[in-house]
This record gives structure tokens, sequence and C-alpha cells, in this order.
């Protein structure tokens, strides 16, 4: 196992930004920025061993930066998904967070955890090589109440997992939904959409929403309808009948905070196989909806349904929503998370 450093250049504030690779005892690897704590690359091989770069993203910080990055491999905080008009109440204070996406909050804010500089530790574990993040996001940014002390572990292990473990302690009550977002295409990066993956959920039930993507409160049984994932079925299967794609939460069945099967995906031109483990209770399964071919990235063109992202986290506005389980963090608490990513191929 190995763990390398490079400079990767510097934002336009003129922070430095350095580039790891962790290479784990039988050759996965996975390259990994400070600025977002983005995975650029992630290799694993197919059935025959052959190694492929199986996430979307760049080849330079620039165009993670000039380009707009939908997200591509960053980290997302401090809370995940949508928050309705920015806007909740804790504690009889009502708070005002920067909106991005319409009226509403989305994934931190204008300024979310995927445009900051983490400072990053390597940490050789027995199991495979580590890399260690930490970012102190103050009191007030992007509206959010209280200092968040975030740690997040990236670790390639030797059992071929990506795991990803989020920390997180604050000074006052506040709100955190962490969360990765990957977009995956098992047979690479450059292989087309990935309507024909087969996608296990461990999911009964997701939270409907409206227009704007935004949870109107009620929680649906998907049997009968296509969001039923709960055998492997195709992606592209019913998909036309999903206004838009997908792009919805997930309530998944074990909720217990163990680290449980949320889902798996299969790719049979590859063979690749992704099983994904967590201990929060939801999942979003966004199909690359808005990517529409105007972007281009390690000599790929991105077009729509080119990758797939399955975010861990709790449900999106939880804030608003007193029935969904909260996101609410207190001084002296801490915030945990775990997901592994197992990678195999049959
Ligand atoms: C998430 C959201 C989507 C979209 C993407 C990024 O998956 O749910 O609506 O914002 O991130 O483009």
């Amino acid at each position: 196992m190995s763990i390398k450093k490079k400079s990767f250049g510097k934002t336009p504030g003129g922070k430095k930004v350095d580039l790891y690779t962790l290479t784990n005892d039988n050759g996965l690897q996975t390259e990994i920025m400070t600025y977002g704590g983005i995975v650029r690359t992630l290799l694993t091989p197919d059935r025959d061993g052959e190694l492929a770069d199986i996430v979307l993203g760049y080849d330079t910080l620039d165009e993670y930066i000039k380009n707009n990055s939908p997200y591509f491999g960053a980290l997302i905080g401090r809370c995940g998904n949508r928050i309705a008009k920015g806007k909740f109440t804790l504690e009889g204070v009502q708070y005002t967070l920067a909106t991005n996406n319409g009226p509403n909050h989305l994934h931190g804010g204008i300024k979310g955890f995927n445009k900051v500089v983490w400072n990053a530790q390597p940490v050789e574990q027995d199991d495979g090589p580590a890399l260690k993040l930490t970012y102190l996001s103050k009191d007030g940014e992007e509206g959010y109440p209280g200092n968040l002390n975030c740690t997040v572990i990236y670790s390639l292990t030797n059992n071929n997992e990506l795991k990803v473990s989020y920390e997180a302690k604050t000074d006052k009550t506040t709100i955190v939904n962490l969360t990765h977002h990957s977009y995956f295409n098992l047979g690479s990066f450059c292989s087309g959409d990935i309507l024909n993956h087969q996608l296990m959920l461990n999911a009964n039930r997701f939270t409907s929403v409206d227009e704007e993507l935004m949870p109107t409160g009620e929680i649906k049984p998907v049997k009968g309808t296509p969001m039923d994932f709960t055998k492997p079925t195709a992606i592209g299967s019913r998909i036309k009948q999903v206004k838009g794609g997908y792009d919805h939460n997930f309530v998944l069945n074990s909720s217990d905070g163990s680290l449980a099967l949320a889902a798996s995906v299969y790719e049979q031109d590859s063979g690749r196989f992704m099983e994904i483990f967590t201990t929060e209770p939801g999942i979003q399964f966004y199909t690359g909806n808005f990517l529409d071919g105007s972007i281009k990235g390690k000599d790929a063109v991105y077009n729509k349904h080119n990758g797939f992202c399955l975010e861990t986290q709790h449900f999106p506005d939880a804030p608003n929503k007193p029935a969904f389980p909260s996101i609410v963090l207190k001084p002296g608490d801490k915030y945990t998370h775990i997901t592994v990513h197992k990678f195999s191929a049959k």
C-alpha cells in the first residue's frame, strides 16, 4: 500500500491545494484533492482484473473551480440536499441560509464544503491507506449557527472498500447532514450512460417531492411504482416514467444507526459490482439528470445519465419536517456517519 502527495495548484484566493494518491495492496487506487475533499479518480478492477477509473471528474483544479463543477466527487456540507427557502428555526431562533437552487438552499449553499480547502494528514492503517481531512466551518458560514469542527477520513481498505467516516462537533446548537457526491459509472467515466446498470436499493419507501424536488413530507411505498428497486433492476427500465429522471431520497429499511446494506449496483459488460453500506437512514439516488453535454472532463463529454450518485444522508429538508429523523447537533454531542463502498467483480 502507499500514499503519495503532490501539489495540485492554488485557488483564486491563493490557497495551496494538494492531491493525494492512495493505493491499496490489490492495486485499487484513488486520488483525493484537498479542495472540496474531491475524489478525482477511483480505479477498480473489472472481472478480468483490468483497472478503470469509475468516477466522473476533471483533470485539473482550474476546471473544478471554473466549470462550476456539479459536485463531482465532492464532500457536501454542512447540509447535503435541499432546505426549503433556506430557512429553519432552532431553539426559537429563525436562521436564513444562503440560497443557491432557485429559492432554496442546496448542498451547503454558495460556498459549501465542496469548495473549501481541507487540511489533510495521511494515515497508514493496517487495513489500508487513509487520508484524514479536517475543516473548521466558522459560526455564521453560509448562515449556519455554531463553529463546526469536521473530520472526514477516506480509507481505501485492502478489502477493496472506499470507506468514508465523518465526525463533527459544534459549540452552538446547529444542523448537520454531511455526504459524498461521486458520480459513478462502473463501465468507466467515459463509457456512456448508466441506464443498463442493475440497481438494488434496500428501501421499501421514499420521500415524495414537489416540482422543486422539495419533500412534501409524505413517505410513500415504492411498491408498484418506478421507484421500486428492492430487486436488482436496470436503472433505465422505467426512468421515462419519472419526470426529469431519478433525483429522490429513499428511506432505508435499516435505520437503527448500524452499518447496513443500502444499495448495490452491477454493470454486466465489465462485471463490476459495488455495494454501499451506511449508518445513515436515507440515500439520494440521482441519475445525472442535469448533465447536458456542456461539460467535458478527463477527455470525456458528460451527457445526461452518464453517471449516477448514491448520496447517503438524512432526509432533505429535515429541519422543516418534524416527522423526519432529526439533523440537530448540540454542543457536547458528536455527529458520526460511516459509508462504505465495496468493490468486486463477477
Ligand atoms: C443532488 C441533487 C440534485 C442535483 C445534484 C447536483 O443529487 O439532489 O438535484 O442538485 O445533486 O447537480
